[in-house]
């Protein structure tokens, strides 16, 4: 399973890479505004950065939301550097941009998807990526988790070739569990990425050790 980091903070995206344990990075117009990016050569400025720190797959929202805005905005992401993927939103003309960018060699990424209808819709356009916010399912008192067992049933049943790149991850449980259902990937927040270090028996057994080694100093 791919980790891709979910954040536009460049100091935390170093951090992760430098340790090792990232494949990509997505982004949001949300994360964009936390870091105070604004203005269109801004943001544009600000992926570049991110492109060049690290070599996986980086997710581009366009804001756009009809057709041609969205083709138009998508190019001019994907001109930006090889590994940038286009993020588009679930609807009717983000599903047809989507089909558009698959049939000229730019990939996607389908975001704020969250039931297995609209994972097959993205499928059948073509998307790279299907991002299916499982946090914000479990916010609302439903099961995430639940919609990313059935939607890799589902694709598992179709041979279908779309990433399931589960999105809106809140802590390192739902890292494991969307591993045990088979998710392609999981975007998280450091926080959540850095949680999986964590077990008080390695913090006890780690303190056992360096106590014994300092008696067997010579
Ligand atoms: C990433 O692609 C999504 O935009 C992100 O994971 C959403 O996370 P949130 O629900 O915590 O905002």
């Amino acid at each position: 399973m791919k980790f891709f980091l979910d954040t536009a903070n460049l100091e935390q995206i170093k951090e992760a890479n430098d340790i090792g344990i990232i494949d990509g990075v997505t982004t949001n117009p949300s994360l964009m505004a936390k870091e105070g990016i604004s203005g269109h050569n801004n943001v544009l400025k600000h992926y570049v950065k991110i492109c060049e720190m690290v070599e996986g797959d980086i997710s581009a929202e366009v804001i756009a939301t009809d057709f041609e805005g969205i083709v138009r905005e998508g190019e001019e992401l994907a001109s930006l550097a090889p590994n940038i993927v286009v993020k588009v939103p679930m609807i009717r003309d983000g599903v047809k941009a989507i089909n558009h960018f698959s049939n000229n060699g730019i990939r996607t990424n389908c975001t704020l998807v969250f039931s297995a209808g609209q994972a097959l819709l993205a499928a059948k356009a073509g998307a790279t990526y299907l991002s299916p916010f499982i946090g914000r399912i479990d916010d609302t008192g439903w099961n995430g988790l639940g919609l990313i067992e059935q939607i890799v049933e589902i694709y598992a049943n179709y041979g279908i070739m779309t990433e399931i790149l589960a999105a809106s991850i809140r802590n390192p449980l739902h890292i494991v569990k969307c591993a045990e259902l088979g998710a392609d990937v999981v975007t998280c927040p450091l926080k959540a990425m850095m949680g999986l270090l964590n077990h008080p028996l390695t913090d006890k057994g780690l303190a056992q050790f360096l106590a014994d080694a300092e008696g067997t100093r010579g």
